[in-house]
């Protein structure tokens, strides 16, 4: 499938820490700054979180943003990758505006969405959202591709688009392009005649991996997916697909921009499913940009 076998390297670590420590330079600036996160660390301490900086305080540029979500630990296991989920939400929680995630988020996320791509391996996204955002090939700025190769990993991320009943478009941007080559994670039944048409024309464009037979095993996809190298998994949504990561279990760390915005309507939020399952997070990391936050969760380490 000509893929390229990535590794993920973490460096920068020390630095993350050090910021922990109260050790680390001051980065919070007016622009996309960091907010202190060492209020985490106290417990039962409440901590006032300024978003207007002083002036003398250096901000964040693009490169510095990229380091930091590139600087992150990420070990993945033996059985699976490490798996990060990526969301913008309003601050009543909608995850679209006329059906796609675009008229949430600003420049300042963006240039987050951008550098978290960046760190992946590969991109998992679900039918729905492939379809509704018009999912095409990944696309990095010539520096974010560089970092990459320097730390060993392929020059774009690989994408995954998970679908039961393959209600894809086999003429879709992200299929019809012969320079890429995604995955399709699907079942191995089959399904109805179109369905079987369906995966037969995505298998031109395509690689399809069938995992389980009348639902998706997404922890074996996850399995199958570390056999082939990809150590970093970075999951799209959408909220469909997101609740059934979490009912496995299977998110250690989310990415959540908070949009600076009230939306109402009928918008789903982050995760939608049948079943509840409360998972702990522990905030590792706040930084601002023009009244949006882009918050760092990750798995409680007691956890799990
Ligand atoms: N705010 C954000 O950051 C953000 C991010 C992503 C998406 N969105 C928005 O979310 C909306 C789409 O939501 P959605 O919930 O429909 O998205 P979704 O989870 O991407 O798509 C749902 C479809 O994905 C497949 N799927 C999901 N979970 C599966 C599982 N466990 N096993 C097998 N297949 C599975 C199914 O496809 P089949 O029906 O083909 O089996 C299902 O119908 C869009 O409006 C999009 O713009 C927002």
């Amino acid at each position: 499938m000509g893929k390229e076998i990535p590794q993920t390297v973490d460096f920068f670590t020390h630095r993350i820490w050090r910021q922990i420590l109260g050790l680390g330079q001051p980065v919070v600036g007016r622009g996309l700054a960091q907010l202190s996160h060492r209020w985490a660390t106290r417990v039962g301490q409440v901590h006032d979180v300024d978003p207007a900086p002083p002036d003398d305080e250096p901000s964040l540029n693009p490169d510095d943003v990229a380091h930091r979500y590139a600087a992150d630990s990420r070990p993945a296991r033996k059985d699976r990758p490490w798996v990060m989920l990526n969301m913008v939400t309003s601050l009543d929680g909608a995850t679209a505006v006329d059906g796609t995630s675009g008229g949430l988020g600003g420049e300042g996320d963006k240039m987050a969405f951008r550098a978290i791509r960046a760190v992946a391996d590969l991109i998992m996204v679900g039918a729905g959202t492939a379809m509704a955002e018009n999912y095409g090939p990944p696309v990095l700025t010539a520096e974010l591709r560089a970092a990459r190769v320097a730390r060993g990993q392929s020059e774009l991320p690989a994408i995954a688009v998970v679908s039961r009943r393959l209600s894809l478009d086999p003429a879709a941007r992200l299929f019809a392009d012969e320079s890429f080559d995604p995955f399709v994670i699907t079942t191995s039944t089959d399904g109805s005649p179109e369905a079987t048409a369906t995966k037969e024309a995505l298998a031109t464009g395509a690689t399809v991996m069938e995992v389980g037979d009348d639902q998706v095993d997404l922890a074996a996809a996850l399995s199958e997916l570390r056999q082939l190298g990809f150590a970093t998994v970075l999951l799209e949504g959408g909220p469909t697909l997101n609740a059934s990561f979490i009912e496995l279990d299977l998110i250690d760390e989310l990415m959540l921009t908070l949009a600076p915005s009230l939306v109402a309507g009928a918008s789903t939020r982050l995760a939608t499913g049948p079943i509840e399952a409360v998972r702990p997070m522990r905030l590792d990391r706040a930084l601002a940009h023009e009244d949006n936050l882009f918050l760092r969760y990750v798995r409680q380490e007691s956890h799990g």
